[in-house]
């Protein structure tokens, strides 16, 4: 639903309106996601320490993880804040340019996590089937090639979306 603005192309906000129709519950329902945030937050802040703090970890393998557990959190944290906000506070209006920033870094970190996952495979590939090769081609310059990569194809594809 949303409030129409004459005056503007696009209307100035949206109503979220959570889950219609259980609204006397949306303290209950916000508990398990509020957990489950909070166990994300715990886990991927433990990844990334553990990785950073362990020097044999520092190896292709574990800074694509690494980049996983980053995305992971951003994604995380781009809905799920919102969401409590409305189920907590009643903070159901959004003006429709957050809503957009909000989309592009849903649709952005959805994308920078497949092509992570698709980095993940390829270095696996290589792993298997060039063992030799292995630590001359996933050298740490093409590990950081393939990060900047996944950020630049994003924002670029993620701007054409929204
Ligand atoms: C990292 O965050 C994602 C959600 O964004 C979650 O699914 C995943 O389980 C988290 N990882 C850990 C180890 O908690």
């Amino acid at each position: 639903m949303f409030l129409p603005n004459d005056t503007q192309f696009h209307p100035s906000s949206f109503l979220l309106l959570g889950i219609p129709g259980l609204e006397t519950l949306h303290i209950w329902i916000s508990f398990p996601f509020c957990a489950v945030y909070m166990i994300a937050l715990i886990g991927n802040f433990t990844i990334l320490f553990v990785i950073k703090s362990e020097n044999s970890l520092h190896q292709p393998m574990f800074y694509f993880l690494a980049m996983l557990a980053t995305i992971d959190l951003g994604l995380s944290t781009a809905t799920i804040p919102k969401m409590l906000g409305i189920f907590w506070m009643n903070l159901r209006e959004i003006i429709f340019e957050a809503c957009l920033t909000q989309m592009f870094f849903i649709h952005n970190f959805t994308l920078m996590e497949s092509t992570v996952l698709l980095a993940m495979a390829y270095d696996r590939y290589v792993a298997i089937c060039n063992p030799l090769h292995y630590s001359t081609i996933l050298t740490n310059k093409v590990v950081s090639v393939i990060g900047l990569g996944v950020l630049v194809r994003e924002f670029i594809f993620g701007f054409k979306v929204s």
